[in-house]
């Protein structure tokens, strides 16, 4: 088949990889996907089960910080395109031990950059879209927005790891003129997440009548985003996006964490049966995440405006969405929670 672009997206067995990937395999029949991914603990192909039979999509498991195997999976596939997505991407992970962050995050981005530098050389119409976080801005106080122009001033070594690799993508951009593109956005949620993020991880507490462990007092605030509208934002982003440009992606959408979980208990009582005010009881506040980074806040202006990009929903509707995926997809949860991530939890938890 002469496919009109063969893209390479990395991650795409991780939460917003799959999405991306489920949006591009059935929107561009005329491409073709080779998700490439190293299956973390974070990576399931569970997530793509839907997709996997399509002729225009292809799996090959690896990691992006080995060099000559990603060479050849650029000849083997004949890489036109690239949408970088593979990262360890939970911050206290990160803060238990940062070099995973920088060998995936830093090493991998660098040398997947060496490698469509190397493949492209002479050609043209190429993108490297690069994914990233609007944690590389750093934290705000109780005003203002991230903007593209901000100056970057990462905080956690996740944030550390996801600005350095932005700093190369750009640098290879203005060094070799590689055709790069960066989308920088804010916390994402949705079905596949896995459950050591907030949202999911409190669904999942609810639903099993666990304690839902708020750092400090909740005050912290994230500007949240339902994961099919950054899949949008990507794709508009890796079509109509400017070569060289950033892009903040972001829905307005700021909530304190306290009142997002009370929303969410509330929501699920309603759902479950169970008696108002059931699901907050199990609210523990636990000793603050170190470093904490305060606020985040995306200002989307520059995407909507020359792009045309907006989210196609609201908050309340994706949530509704999310927690009704959560609890029609129990065994999903079941599966992807055991071996590693149980260790994991049991020793962090263990040490506060
Ligand atoms: P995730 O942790 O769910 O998925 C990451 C995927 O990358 C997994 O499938 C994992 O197996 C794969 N991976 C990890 N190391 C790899 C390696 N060395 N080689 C190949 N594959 C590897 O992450 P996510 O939440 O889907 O985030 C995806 C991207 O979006 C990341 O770059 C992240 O920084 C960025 N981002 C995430 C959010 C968010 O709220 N989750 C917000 C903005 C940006
Ligand atoms: P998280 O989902 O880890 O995303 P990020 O740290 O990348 O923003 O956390 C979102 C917010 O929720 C953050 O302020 C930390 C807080 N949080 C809790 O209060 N309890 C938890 O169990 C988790 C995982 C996060």
């Amino acid at each position: 088949m002469n496919y009109k672009k063969r893209i390479l997206v990395t991650g795409g067995a991780g939460f917003i990889g799959s999405h991306v990937i489920r949006l591009m395999v059935h929107k561009y029949p005329e491409y073709l996907i080779v998700n490439l991914d190293k299956l973390t603990y974070a990576g399931n192909l569970e997530n793509l089960k839907d997709v996997e039979h399509l002729s225009n999509y292809r799996f090959v498991k690896g990691d992006i910080t080995d060099a000559s195997f990603m060479k050849q999976v650029f000849e083997d596939h004949d890489i036109t395109d690239v949408i970088h997505l593979a990262a360890e991407s939970h911050v206290d992970r990160s803060i238990e031990g940062p070099m995973d962050f920088v060998m995936t995050n830093v090493v991998g981005t660098v040398n997947l950059l060496q490698c469509a530098r190397d493949k492209w050389e002479g050609s043209k119409d190429h993108v490297f879209h690069h994914v990233s976080t609007d944690e590389v801005y750093g934290s705000l106080g109780e005003t203002g927005l991230f903007e593209e122009t901000t100056p970057y001033d990462p905080r956690s070594p996740y944030s550390a790891s996801k600005a350095s690799s932005d700093h190369f993508v750009n640098a290879f951009y203005h060094t070799y003129g590689l055709p790069v593109k960066l989308s920088n956005c804010s916390n994402n949620y949705g079905s596949h997440q896995f459950p050591e993020k907030l949202i999911p991880l409190m669904i999942n507490n609810i639903l099993n009548e666990k304690p839902l462990p708020v750092y400090g007092n909740g005050a912290n605030i994230r500007d949240w985003l339902w994961v099919v509208d950054h899949a949008s934002a990507i794709d508009v982003i890796f079509h109509k996006g400017r070569i060289g440009e950033s892009y903040n992606v972001g829905g307005l959408n700021e909530w304190t964490n306290l009142n997002l979980v009370h929303y969410l208990c509330d929501l699920m009582d309603q759902k479950l049966g169970r008696e108002k005010g059931a699901s907050r009881k199990l609210i523990t506040f636990v000793t603050d995440r170190k470093g904490h980074d305060m606020r985040y806040a995306i200002d989307a202006s520059k995407i909507e405006s020359e792009l045309g990009w907006t989210p196609s929903i609201t908050f309340e509707e994706g949530l509704d969405k999310t927690v009704d995926w959560y609890l029609n997809n129990r065994a999903w949860v079941e599966s992807i929670t055991s071996g590693e991530y149980t260790e994991y939890y049991k020793n962090m938890y263990d040490e506060r």
